[in-house]
Order: structure tokens, then C-alpha cells, then sequence
């Protein structure tokens, strides 16, 4: 249940709670598979998927949709991590979706954080992306700083799958996942703001209050490299779907009965 406007052209969906937006975004996902069991999916790792998948997961084991035929491309990998590397991506897809789900391994890919020569890496992973038609949903999330995967800010909106260094404020965040800062790399491979707004459909997750100055640059302010996930505006299909706390900066009344056209169930 929440309460959905449009803001400069892009929908959202204003939900109680962290559960419910995940629970929402989970079904928008179950919706595409459902509607399309050949699907792309574009899929993100972080804090923030983690109920989404938890209720994929569960969706899956019951029987409500199914991943079978489904091929699905994160959004970015570190460099220097091996694919088994406890805090490689490719770790947390497999640990927290993959191995919880009916998807043939095979049929997900993720970005080779050992690539020898990087830069073909990232030019064969779009590529593979076209040769699979195209991302049908991609779902984000959002940084404290506005980078949407790791295009941190000062990413332009022709940007394709390249190397990256990570900003230090990224850097410090994703510290939690490793012992230390220091262990967290350098580096990493993503996919462009380019290769995201070539997928048909956009869902971006953000909760909490940590991410209401992100959330309100991206919706109300300029749009612009500072702000990555600003361009976003430019594409004609994202829903972004957030909890009360992320919400609250936007001036959207949650808490008063809204028109009916207005209230999602
Ligand atoms: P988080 O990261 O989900 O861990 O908050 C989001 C992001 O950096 O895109």
C-alpha cells in the first residue's frame, strides 16, 4: 500500500515502510517475469535489494513466478575481487538471489572483477546485453551521493560500461561489508548511465532517511553529472519507489487520505 504522484515526469510510489517498498518493488519484478518469462532483468546488490530478493525468493518457492527463462545482468562488480571473494558481487547475487531461486546460473551475469584486459571485458558485457535484446527491467538503487551503480558523480549520460574509480564517500560507506575501509577496492567495472537508460523499464529502490537529500536532488533538482541519477528524468519509464523516511523531503502527504486515483494498493 502507498501513495503514488508523478515528479517531473518520473512515477512514485511513497510506501509506509521499508517492507512494503520492497514488497512493491518484488512485485513490479514478479509482474515483468510473469508478463514476459523470457525477460532481462537488470539487477543491483547493496543494502537496499536485500527484502526485494528475500521477497523474490519467497514469490519463487510458492510458485508465483519463475526465473526460469529469465537472464539477468548486474549493474557492477569490484576490481580485484574473485567471483568467490565473500564480498564480490558475484558472491552477494549468488549467496542472496541466485541460489535461492530457479534461475540456471548460466543465465546470470555479472562483471568479472579479474578481467585481464578490462576494457574488452566491458565492451563484450554491453555487448552481450544487446545480443540479449535489451534490459527489460533494471531495478537501482541510489547512492548518498546520487551515483546510481558506480557512476559516481561527475558521470555524463553517454557513459557505457567502463572501469571507474569509486569516490572516497562511496568507499566509506561500502566499508560496512568489510573489515575495514581500507580493504574496500579501489576500483570497479559498472555499467554506464548510458547502458542504464537503454533498459525499457526503470525501478529504483531508496529507503531511509540517509538517502532523502539523494532522493530530492534526483527528483527536484538540476539535471546533471553531479547528480548521476538525475538522468534518470531523461528516460520515459521509471518508477521510484520509496519508504516514508526517504520520501520526506519531497512534500507528499502520506499520512492524509489521498484521491483514490492517487493511492496504490
Ligand atoms: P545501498 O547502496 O543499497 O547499500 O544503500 C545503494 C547504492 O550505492 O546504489
Amino acid at each position: 500500500m502507498g501513495v503514488s504522484t508523478t515528479i517531473n515526469g518520473i512515477s512514485v510510489l511513497v510506501c509506509d515502510t521499508a517492507e512494503a517498498a520492497s514488497e512493491a518493488t518484488a512485485k513490479l519484478i514478479a509482474n515483468q517475469l510473469n508478463a514476459n518469462p523470457r525477460c532481462v532483468l537488470g539487477l543491483a546488490t547493496g543494502g537496499t535489494p536485500l527484502m526485494t530478493y528475500q521477497s523474490l525468493i519467497a514469490m519463487n518457492q510458492s510458485g508465483q513466478c519463475s526465473f526460469q527463462n529469465a537472464t539477468t545482468f548486474n549493474l557492477d562488480e569490484y576490481v580485484g575481487l574473485a567471483a568467490d571473494h565473500p564480498q564480490s558481487y558475484r558472491s552477494f547475487m549468488n549467496d542472496n538471489l541466485f541460489s535461492k531461486i530457479d534461475v540456471p546460473i548460466e543465465q546470470t551475469y555479472v562483471p568479472d572483477g579479474l578481467a585481464d584486459n578490462i576494457a574488452e571485458h566491458c565492451s563484450q558485457y554491453e555487448a552481450m546485453i544487446d545480443r540479449h535484446g535489451g534490459i527489460d527491467l533494471q531495478l537501482l538503487g541510489i547512492g548518498h551521493n546520487g551515483h546510481i551503480a558506480f557512476n559516481e558523480p561527475g558521470s555524463d549520460s553517454q557513459t557505457k560500461t567502463r572501469l571507474v574509480d569509486l569516490a572516497g564517500n562511496t568507499i566509506e560507506q561500502n566499508a560496512r561489508f568489510f573489515s575495514s575501509a581500507d580493504e574496500v577496492p579501489r576500483q570497479a567495472i559498472t555499467m554506464g548511465i548510458a547502458t542504464i537508460l537503454k533498459a525499457k523499464q526503470i525501478v529504483l529502490l531508496a529507503m531511509g532517511s540517509g538517502k532523502v537529500d539523494a532522493v530530492n536532488a534526483m527528483l527536484l533538482g538540476e539535471v546533471s553529472a553531479d547528480v548521476p541519477a538525475s538522468f534518470l528524468r531523461e528516460h520515459p519509464a521509471v518508477t521510484v519507489v520509496l519508504d516514508r523516511d526517504a520520501a520526506a523531503g519531497l512534500g507528499i502527504d502520506t499520512t492524509r487520505k489521498m484521491p483514490t486515483e492517487q493511492q496504490t494498493t
